[in-house]
């Protein structure tokens, strides 16, 4: 299997390149932050404690995302491949993730890092508040969840440089010339 996590600052560009990739490389993908929305939508249990943290910029705590990927993963026996979109954000998620990959007999592919500065991550996400309906693309969550990547979730870069794993790619200029060289990352590890 093909297994890719594809990490980044909110903003980043992420859930953009994850639908290319799943075009060109026929993969399944699994956004948790979707998968939380929609939870959110139907008024469920998990749904319901996601938006306390979601509307504030916060991450749900470890325990209740881990159950929620291990439910969407095992719904994804026979893929190709998975691009992990929003997961793993802390060092427990990754350890977890390798763990449940393990278990399944397979195992992280490459963790492709799109680098793009803080103030065009702020521009995009006003941006794309606009007609996203996501109650936190607003300028106050949007500065907490800056935070967040950078107390929390950036450490896993150095997690999965010790693995051997991590790319890191310019998250910068079009859509096309970004996922060109997300292309080439690709093709080096499949
Ligand atoms: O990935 P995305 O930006 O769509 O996630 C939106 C929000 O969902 C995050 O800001 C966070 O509140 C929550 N989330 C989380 N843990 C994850 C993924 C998303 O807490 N692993
Ligand atoms: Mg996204």
């Amino acid at each position: 299997m093909l297994n890719i996590v594809v990490f980044g600052a909110p903003g980043s560009g992420k859930g953009t390149q994850s639908e290319l990739m799943i075009k060109k490389f026929g993969l399944d993908h699994v956004s948790t932050g979707d998968v939380l929305r929609a939870e959110i939508k139907a008024q469920s249990e998990v749904g319901k404690l996601a938006e306390t943290y979601i509307s504030k910029g916060e991450l749900v705590p470890d325990e209740v995302i881990i159950k929620v990927l291990a439910n969407v993963l095992d719904a994804k026996k026979n893929s190709k491949g998975v691009i992990f979109d929003g997961f793993p954000r802390t060092i427990p998620q990754a350890k977890a993730l390798k763990t449940m990959l393990n278990e399944r007999g397979t195992d992280i592919s490459v963790m492709l890092d799109l680098k793009v500065d803080d103030e065009e991550l702020i521009d995009r996400l006003l941006k794309r508040g606009q007609t996203s309906g996501r109650s936190d693309d607003n300028l106050e969550t949007i500065k907490s969840r800056l935070d967040v990547y950078h107390n929390y979730t950036s450490p896993l870069i150095d997690h999965y440089k010790a693995e051997g794993k991590h790319k890191e790619k310019k998250g910068m200029g079009t859509i096309e010339e970004i996922f060109a060289r997300i292309e080439k990352a690709i093709e080096e590890v499949k």
